[in-house]
């Protein structure tokens, strides 16, 4: 099944560069111009694109000044980051969020002891054994209202001393909402900005599934740059240039961010230009991004325990499991997929690897039996290093990406 006729590609539907804040796992930016192509062979005319799986946000990133985009994913921080690229933030930049958070942040960081502190150079011993008190600020209580990420992350992917930083700058940016002094475009705006430093200071792999531990003097060195990496600093260096990216590039086309599972999403859409980018990988998004989720929900949540022990990788009790992850759930996962993008007569792009959950070939036969004869049903491919963050030790590995177009007829 290749491109009907009567399907031209039009040249207009060119992604704009957009700046990427965070490494996420599967992301899209680098095939927008392909994705491009695909939206470009169905009627997107007075439809809303709908990026009913938003992760990092690349559609809105890439097509938000071209379409009205209603970007939605289960997890809350994908509409934080959505929010950056399609809605102005206007008074935020009239604020030194780090010179405020500094008032708390210094207070805070001066009442942790000195072996708390991570020297320039110390044995593998003396290092674990700093890692462990900062580790053990989980058994502490704490009377502050922001101590979530001081008594929940230190010594894991962040130190103490970085973690009371985090919770100084979401205290700020708390405080500066709730006084009606900037609104919630400002308000994700530095969260986004939030997380791309928590991302750039942490000592982890590019996601938060697991911590590393110092084993030698060569780990222990790496651990210890991000240690001493600064988190103000990382989120100020971010801070301008994504605001003037943001001022001059984010058009008010009544974009919508929407935070709800695809199937709930799909049960109340206009009829739309659907982009669907699920899971390929038995991997749970939520357990690699459950440390950007919890900033965003700022609840502090139950941790999970397995034997009575803290997991390691102190995940959210209530993380979302994806049924596009589970060997038994796939198919029925898609099956519904369907039906929601037809019932509410719109066209489909779907991305998906030949490296994926459920075979693609399968799949396109799927889509074709589901849709039926009101929708031409085909593909696209193309070869794409698909980031896979050293989940099999390698950072990339060559898939190819196929996007099934369901286009009503
Ligand atoms: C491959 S990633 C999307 C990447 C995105 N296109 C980008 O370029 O950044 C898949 C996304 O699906 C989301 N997801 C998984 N199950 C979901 C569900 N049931 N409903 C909505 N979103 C879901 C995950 O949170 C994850 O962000």
């Amino acid at each position: 099944m290749s491109r009907p006729q009567g399907s031209p590609r039009t040249p207009t539907f060119a992604p704009r560069s957009y700046p990427q804040v965070v490494k996420y796992m599967g992301s899209k930016a680098s095939i927008l111009s392909f994705i491009g192509d695909g939206f470009a062979t169905v009627d997107h005319n007075d439809k809303p694109i709908v990026d009913l799986f938003a992760g990092a946000a690349a559609i809105s990133g890439g097509f938000g000044h071209i379409n009205r985009i209603i970007s939605n994913d289960i997890q809350q921080y994908s509409a934080v980051v959505a929010s950056t690229y399609l809605k102005r933030a206007e008074k935020i930049g009239q604020f030194d969020i780090v010179e405020l958070a500094s008032s708390i942040a210094l207070e805070k960081i001066s009442t942790l002891s000195s072996d708390m502190h991570y020297p320039a150079e110390t044995s593998l011993e003396s290092f674990n054994e700093i890692e462990k008190r900062n580790r053990e600020l989980i058994y502490r209580e704490f009377d502050t209202t922001h101590h979530l990420f001081t008594r929940f992350y230190a010594g894991t992917w962040w130190s103490a001393e970085q973690c009371i930083w985090i919770d100084a700058i979401r205290e700020v940016l708390d405080a500066l909402l709730s006084a009606g002094k900037i609104a919630d475009a400002d308000f994700n705006f530095g969260l986004t900005c939030l997380m791309h430093a928590m991302a750039y200071t942490s000592q982890g792999t590019g996601h938060y599934a697991q911590f590393r531990d110092a084993k030698d003097a060569a780990s222990m060195s790496d651990i210890n740059k991000y240690r001493r990496t600064s988190v103000p600093a990382i989120f100020s260096k971010k801070f301008s240039p994504l605001l003037s990216w943001n001022l001059s590039n984010v058009v008010d086309l009544g974009h919508e961010l929407v935070s709800s599972d695809y199937i709930d999403c799909l049960t109340s859409l206009p009829r739309s230009v659907i982009y669907a980018d699920p899971p390929y990988a038995f991997v749970h998004y939520s357990r690699f991004y459950h440390a950007m989720e919890t900033i965003v929900k700022y609840d502090y949540p139950a941790l999970q325990f397995k034997g009575g022990q803290l997991v390691k990788g102190r995940y959210r009790i209530d993380r979302h499991q994806s049924p596009f992850c589970i060997k038994s759930q796939v198919q029925g996962a898609f099956t519904s997929m369907f039906e929601g993008v037809k019932d509410s007569n719109s066209d489909l792009l779907l991305s998906y690897s030949n490296t994926g959950m459920i075979d693609i070939d399968d799949l396109i036969d799927l889509a074709a039996t589901i849709f039926g004869s009101r929708y031409m049903v085909w593909f696209e491919n193309i070869d794409h290093d698909h980031k896979t963050m050293g989940r099999r030790g390698d950072h990339s590995r060559q898939v190819q990406e196929s996007l099934i177009i369901a286009k009503k007829r």
